[in-house]
């Protein structure tokens, strides 16, 4: 799999577009949105969310975002530091589906499996940026991207929009969707931001106390994969976060997914439909809180048991647990489970994901 000449290729093709001063909405670019003293800081390479700053309860301002210094850096990542990840986010068995009676391949990128849309997803294009307001009562960022037949190995052109916008006070909304424009595909976005409610690389996260409103879960097999079909309660599981609870609380009894780690890689059925509350995780030592809402089915938690001595932000280094993601998000690999909520989009039909995070300090 020749991954780094592809890498070195898309360096040169950032590099080309910095330089020739192209078309300024197809250039990467890095975009801020600040409303008062809470700002986010995104780029248009993967669609990804770069910085989340705000407050403590003692007014003090951090970055609670781990992420990297330079775009250069967000180009080769391969820990899904802040992106919007698809066509078909999570893993996917065998990199293999059939739709309408068609066997599709997709790119193999994790073991034998696929992982957030293949090498080269979402998460690893330039999006085009369609309207930008920094400042003002409500600051956004509207990013397109058309994803093209066969991209990956998935059906059929997909027109993508996710829009980031500032709107309460120290809230942060996003809203996608994506129209099939010419054969059923398969859709299924997420925002894999790692966060740290003290501030990115202070510590672990260990310390913060998790609510999630769900009441079941899907169990993975050795390959984080939910094989079995099964949805099982989380009553009387170290699954079990319905009322707030440390993460740290019982990680050591989690498997993480490889042999000898620890923590949570799971996907959580979150209770009730439509936009509704998702998590609520605090920080005690900084005061910060945060609360989820989104109208996905379900979300994957994940404690980055992946990370190990992975360079960060501002000389700080990153470690199993320096994070967590809330990853809200259809069924992993739906594709392969009938017994799970179908994640075809049809010609003409409209996939819509949104969520809201909503800090507190
Ligand atoms: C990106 O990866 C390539 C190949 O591993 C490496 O040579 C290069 O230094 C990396 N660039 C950055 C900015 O980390
Ligand atoms: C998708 O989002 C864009 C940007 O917000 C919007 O202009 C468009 O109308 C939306 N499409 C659908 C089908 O909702
Ligand atoms: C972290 O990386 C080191 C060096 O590559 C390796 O020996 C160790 O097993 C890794 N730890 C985990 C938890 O993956």
């Amino acid at each position: 799999m020749a991954r780094a000449p592809v890498f070195l290729a898309l360096l040169c093709l950032v590099a080309t577009l910095l330089a020739s001063g192209a078309d300024a909405r197809k250039m990467v670019g890095v975009y801020m949105l600040k409303k008062g003293d809470f700002s986010v800081k995104m780029t248009n390479w993967g669609a990804t969310i770069m910085s989340i700053v705000l407050p403590d309860s003692k007014g003090n301002l951090a970055d609670v975002v781990l992420g990297k210094d330079t775009l250069a850096e967000y180009v080769n990542d391969t820990s899904y530091f802040g992106p919007l990840t698809g066509r078909v986010a999570q893993r996917m068995a065998r990199g293999r589906f059939v739709l309408d009676g068609k066997v599709y391949h997709t790119y193999i990128n994790d073991g034998r499996n696929s992982i957030h849309g293949g090498h080269r997803g979402f998460s690893k294009v330039i999006w085009t940026v369609k309207e930008y307001v920094a400042g003002g009562s409500s600051p956004y960022i509207t990013l397109y991207y058309r994803s093209f037949d066969g991209e990956q190995g998935f059906p059929g052109d997909l027109d993508v929009y996710a829009t980031y916008q500032l709107s309460s006070p120290y809230a942060l909304s996003i809203r996608t969707n994506a129209t099939a424009l010419n054969k059923a595909t398969p859709v299924n976005f997420l925002q894999h931001v790692y966060l740290n409610l003290g501030g990115q690389g202070r510590g672990d996260v260990l310390g913060h106390t998790l609510q999630l409103f769900a009441s079941r879960y899907t169990p993975m097999d050795e390959e984080l994969l939910p094989s079995s079909g099964r949805v099982d309660p989380v009553a009387g599981t170290n699954y079990d976060f319905r009322t707030p609870t440390p993460i740290g609380a019982r990680i050591r009894q989690v498997s993480g997914g490889k042999p000898g780690v620890h923590g949570y890689d799971i996907n959580y059925v979150i209770d009730g439909a439509g936009m509704r509350k998702v998590a609520a995780v605090r920080d005690g030592a900084s005061g910060r809180g945060l609360e989820l809402s989104a109208n996905q089915p379900a979300m994957q938690f994940y404690t980055a048991n992946g990370l190990n001595d992975t360079k960060g932000k501002g000389g700080k280094v990153y470690r199993q647990y320096s994070g967590f993601c809330l990853e809200t998000q259809a069924y992993p690999d739906a594709v392969n489970h009938p017994e799970f909520p179908s994640i075809t989009v049809r010609p003409g039909q409209v996939y819509k994901h949104d969520m809201v995070y909503k800090f507190s300090f």
